[in-house]
Parts: C-alpha cells; sequence; structure tokens
C-alpha cells in the first residue's frame, strides 16, 4: 500500500508518535511504501485567496510548483494519514494552509477522479478539549476531495509532549491504533473499495450543479471531459 502521510507539524509530539505507531502497525499488516509531506516546510507560502486556481486553472496559482509536488504525492497515494495538534480548537495553521491551497479540489470545484479510490485516516490531539472540530475540519476537506473512507483517531493526552503522556491513555492509544490499522487493511485488500455514502452524496449534489453550471467554465469543462455529466461516475 502507498501511504502518503501528511503532517500538520514538525513537532515529534504526541501526534507524531501516534502517527509513528499507525505506520508501524499498517506496515506490518501489509508491504507498505511511506512518503511525508512535512508542514510547513513543504508548502511555506500562505494562500492568497486570487481565486487564480478556481477560476483559471490550478497552474495560475502563485505557490503552482509546490503545491503540484504535493497533488502528485497524492494522486500516487492509496491511503492519506493526515496530522494535527489541536491548536485553539482547530487544526495547525500550517494544515489549514494546505487545505486553503486545495480547495479547488473540493467536489464544488474539480474534484480528482483517484480520491474516491482512496482511504485516510486523521489522527489529532490536543491536551483536553478540541479534537471533534479539530477532525472535522481535516475530514471535510477530505470528504468534499471524494475520498471514499475516512477513519479518525482522536485523543485527549492531557500533556505537552508524549513522554508525559500517562500509560492508561498510552494503552487506549495503541488499542486504538491497532483496531483502526485492522480496519483499514481489511478495507483496503477488498477487490473494490467502498465509497462511503457522504462522498456519494457530494458527488450526486455536485453533479447536478455543475450541468447547470454557466458561472465557472473550468470546473464545468472538468466535469465534462470527466463524463460525469452524463452516465460516468469516478466509482
Ligand atoms: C498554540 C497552541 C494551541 C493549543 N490549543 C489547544 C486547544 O484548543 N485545546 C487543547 O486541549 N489543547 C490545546 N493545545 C495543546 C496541544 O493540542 C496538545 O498538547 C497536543 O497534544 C500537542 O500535540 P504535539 O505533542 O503533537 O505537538 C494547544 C497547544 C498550542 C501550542
Amino acid at each position: 500500500m502507498n501511504i502518503l502521510v501528511i503532517n500538520g507539524t514538525l513537532r515529534k509530539g504526541s501526534t507524531w508518535h501516534i502517527r509513528q505507531l499507525l505506520l508501524e502497525q499498517l506496515s506490518a499488516l501489509t508491504p507498505s511504501t511511506i512518503k511525508e509531506i512535512s508542514l510547513p516546510t513543504d508548502l511555506p507560502g500562505f494562500c492568497a485567496g486570487c481565486f487564480q486556481c478556481i477560476v483559471k486553472g490550478e497552474q495560475f496559482c502563485p505557490h503552482h510548483e509546490r503545491v503540484s509536488a504535493i497533488e502528485q504525492a497524492i494522486i500516487e497515494a492509496d491511503c492519506i494519514i493526515m496530522t494535527s495538534p489541536v491548536y485553539s480548537y482547530d487544526v495547525s495553521a500550517p494544515l489549514k494552509n494546505l487545505l486553503d491551497h486545495f480547495a479547488y479540489r473540493w467536489m464544488s470545484h474539480r474534484p480528482h477522479p483517484s480520491m474516491f479510490k482512496k482511504v485516510a485516516i486523521t489522527i489529532t490531539t490536543a491536551a483536553g478539549a478540541g479534537t471533534k472540530h479539530t477532525t472535522k475540519t481535516m475530514r471535510e476537506s477530505l470528504e468534499f476531495w471524494g475520498v471514499a473512507q475516512v477513519y479518525s483517531l482522536r485523543f485527549n493526552v492531557a500533556a505537552m509532549s508524549y513522554e508525559d503522556v500517562s500509560e492508561k491513555i498510552k494503552k487506549r492509544i495503541n488499542i486504538n491504533v491497532q483496531r483502526t490499522a485492522k480496519k483499514v487493511i481489511t478495507e483496503q485488500s477488498k477487490p473494490k473499495l467502498k465509497v462511503s455514502i457522504k462522498p456519494r452524496l457530494l458527488f450526486k449534489v455536485m453533479r447536478l450543479m455543475h450541468r447547470s453550471n454557466t458561472w465557472n467554465l473550468t470546473d464545468r469543462n472538468h466535469w465534462d471531459q470527466l463524463g460525469w455529466l452524463g452516465k460516468g461516475r469516478p466509482y
């Protein structure tokens, strides 16, 4: 399995350790190759909000070179692991910046067909609160990109570093990580990956919208060329 890790922090703290455990579990269950995106190093520039990607095409983004390298890594992955600690009840700013750069890949614009054949796992940790909201931010993007199945790991670790996490919490982390790894591999090894209800529903609604889309021909042409305005489906 080709795994891409999108690290929302450079810190080797609790979130990083949980991702490490997950990678070990997944690799033990199936031969895996692992690629990493580290933020903000791999995408230091902020989204300028210029609308160029949405209106004219992604090649007009001021950060196109870096964004397209990340996109290529996403396309090649069977499994995306997206991680972030909770900062002020949400994802880290570097991860939010990456999500903003990929707004053009939302189903309301130009989802990539390969997304519907991928699984994703989100990982977040907080001292005490905010993992639900942070998980939601990551899941919304993944589901709006069209990812077939999204799994989530979230923990209140009551600590500023992994060394300070109690044995009781570490035990719970281990159990949940093992369970999630098994679920992912079971799904991935099926001949055809099941696409869950949310991306299916989003696709149906957005398809209807794009059939009468006269306001953004870049988006509409994308759907048209893939045959999605007719009978074609990405899953
Ligand atoms: C800027 C900043 C904001 C934070 N905001 C929250 C928060 O809203 N809720 C919370 O429970 N913990 C918050 N924390 C604590 C971290 O989420 C928590 O310690 C997390 O496990 C750190 O992950 P890491 O060890 O992978 O860096 C914050 C920490 C920082 C540095």
